[in-house]
């Protein structure tokens, strides 16, 4: 399916499947751990990059320049696959340079990127897109060939990486005999949850019975809309072939209600989620993605949203190494 798509090798896949807590009702959860696709520690983006860096490869770009928030996880990856493919790489960051750099900052560093922080609002994704188009600009004077990734990654050709992602979730669990209810993914720039669709609606038009797919949204944008699902899983069936109309608005599913004041504010559910997916099984997670994204699947479980026994699949998209940043994890004293 993929054969007509340059596609690199930068995730260690499958990642696992691993069974958590039963919750109320018992309904059991189930992780998707691509918080262990390996690629400079790991997470989502490494999914995206395998086809986004191909792309980038195929154009003869000799550097990649991409846009974040100041503890970015998709620019610490894209520093990352830099560093395996030998492309230079410029990151474009939220925020004002710090005395000592932390978290993914750290390893952005670390992996040989170069960091350019704009004193920009990390929630500005707007005025950092200007910011990056404008470096590409200077970067083709300068004759460095740069390939440009928009904000998180989240192109037709980035959301293939979750077209594929959903093919092997779902030969993870027929091999484990699981036919969960529905499968749950954190969202931010939309391009994990366009990929997710896509694939589902692949697979549904292959004759499998599938699960509902939900996103719980820890963005403005995508919580109003943006990026249009839709149109983004359309255009990314539409590069391996398949038909775009497969798709439709019913297959798209965000909810809103765990993302708080704002994108990267912390959530009292979130931090109780991260609390328990780090007692319970020693998962890792977030306070601007992946734990929010837990408290959403927590809390529609206690809502009742599923029926009594039923299996939950939740993506672990990463963010381990913002824990290590100031204030990444809320830790009682
Ligand atoms: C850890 C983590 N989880 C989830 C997401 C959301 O993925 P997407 O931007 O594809 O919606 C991101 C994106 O930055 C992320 O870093």
């Amino acid at each position: 399916m993929f054969d007509s798509v340059p596609r690199c090798h930068l995730a260690t896949l499958p990642t696992p499947l691993e069974a958590g807590p039963e919750l109320d009702g018992g309904v059991r959860l189930w992780v998707k751990r691509d918080d262990l696709t390996g690629l400079g520690g790991g997470g989502n983006k490494a999914r995206k990059l395998e086809f986004l860096c191909a792309d980038a490869l195929e154009r003869g770009a000799r550097s990649l320049v991409t846009v974040g928030a100041a503890q970015s996880n998709h620019c610490r990856m894209t520093a990352a696959a830099g560093a395996v493919l030998g492309l230079e790489v410029h990151l474009v960051l939220a925020g004002d340079r710090p005395e000592v750099p932390a978290g993914n900052q750290l390893l952005s560093q670390l992996f040989g990127a170069h960091l350019h922080f704009t004193g920009i609002d990390d929630s500005r994704w707007g005025e950092l897109e200007i910011y990056r188009e404008q470096l590409i600009e200077s970067l083709i004077a300068d004759g460095a060939a740069p390939y440009g990734i928009g904000i998180g990654g989240s192109s037709p050709i980035g959301a293939l990486g979750y077209v594929a992602g959903f093919m092997e979730l779902m030969t993870d669990l027929e091999r484990a005999g699981i036919e969960p209810a529905a499968i749950i993914t954190t969202s931010s720039s939309g391009g994990t949850h366009a990929g997710l669709v896509a694939g589902r609606a692949l697979w549904q038009a292959r004759g499998h019975a599938v699960p509902e797919v939900i996103a719980v949204g820890v963005a403005k944008g995508v919580n109003a809309g943006l990026p249009d699902i839709v149109a983004l899983a359309g255009e990314a069936l539409a590069l391996i072939g398949a038909d775009t109309g497969l798709v439709t608005a019913d297959d798209v599913v965000v909810d809103p209600r765990w993302m708080g004041p704002d994108y990267g504010h912390p959530t009292p559910e979130g931090d109780a989620a991260i609390d328990l997916a780090a007692r319970h099984h020693g998962w890792i997670m977030d306070r601007t993605y992946s734990g929010k994204g837990l408290s959403g699947v927590l809390g529609m479980i206690a809502e009742g949203r599923f029926a009594p026994g039923s299996d939950i699949v939740f993506i672990h998209t990463g963010g381990t190494p913002a824990v290590f940043a100031p204030g990444g994890a809320a830790v009682a004293p």
